[in-house]
């Protein structure tokens, strides 16, 4: 396995997907890097379609690639984090014995979301979930979508009710944003304090 240093200090999972908003995913990866959160990133092949979109990130096929490639655009080191294959079942995300306690989708999509809802577990984002799930670990998702149909707001809902954190992509506009990078760190402000991660810079009603 690629890039894992053995690392005692916390790890996380951090999961992209097809919804647009890949820039909150990115932002976040940055943050629990400069915490010295190792990162275990799943990317869905259509999260790199929208990263190649919105971010002119285009990352390469293999996840060897992807995590030096992804390494480098955060400005950290390769053993930062590792990247998996869609398909690996050997990957630590993919164990209710694996040590890792958090997992964030962001952005979440309707189709993970759905899969996620529906326990699925065909490829590595869902199982991860489902692992998260069936063990009483924190499962954040990050829903992007709009307007939401019932099929949407019933899978939130049943997933609200297991105990998922659910943290839809709706930024607020009392802080008077001036630049789209406020918008992202307003959302990814909140995606921090659900996970306990310090976070002094943060802006805060009322302060
Ligand atoms: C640029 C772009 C933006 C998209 N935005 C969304 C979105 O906001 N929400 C969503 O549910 N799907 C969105 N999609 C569609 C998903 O990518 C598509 O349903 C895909 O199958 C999701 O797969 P995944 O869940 O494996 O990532 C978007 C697709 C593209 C290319």
């Amino acid at each position: 396995m690629q890039n894992i240093r053995n690392i005692q200090n916390r790890a996380m999972i951090i999961a992209m997907t097809g919804a647009s908003g890949a820039a909150y995913g990115l932002r976040l990866m940055q943050k629990l890097l400069k915490e010295n959160i190792f990162l275990h990133v799943l990317l869905s092949d259509a999260a790199c379609v929208v990263l190649k979109q919105e971010c002119d990130l285009l990352l390469p096929e293999k996840a060897a690639g992807k995590s030096k490639m992804l390494a480098e655009y955060l400005g950290v080191d390769a053993t930062s984090l590792c990247c998996y294959e869609k398909h690996d079942w050997f990957s630590p995300a993919a164990s209710g014995s694996s040590n890792i306690r958090q997992m964030v989708v962001v952005p979440c999509s309707m189709g993970t979301l759905a899969g996620i809802a529906n326990g699925i577990s065909d490829h590595l984002i869902e199982r991860a979930a489902d692992v998260m799930i069936k063990e009483r670990k924190q499962l954040i998702l990050v829903p992007r979508e709009t307007p939401l149909s019932a099929i949407h707001l019933e899978h939130m809902l049943k997933l609200s009710r297991l105990g998922v954190d659910m943290i839809p992509a709706m930024p607020g506009f009392y802080h008077r944003p001036k630049a789209i990078d406020e918008l992202i760190d307003f959302m990814v402000d909140r995606i921090l304090d659900h996970l306990h991660v310090n976070n002094a810079e943060a802006k805060r009603w009322g302060e």
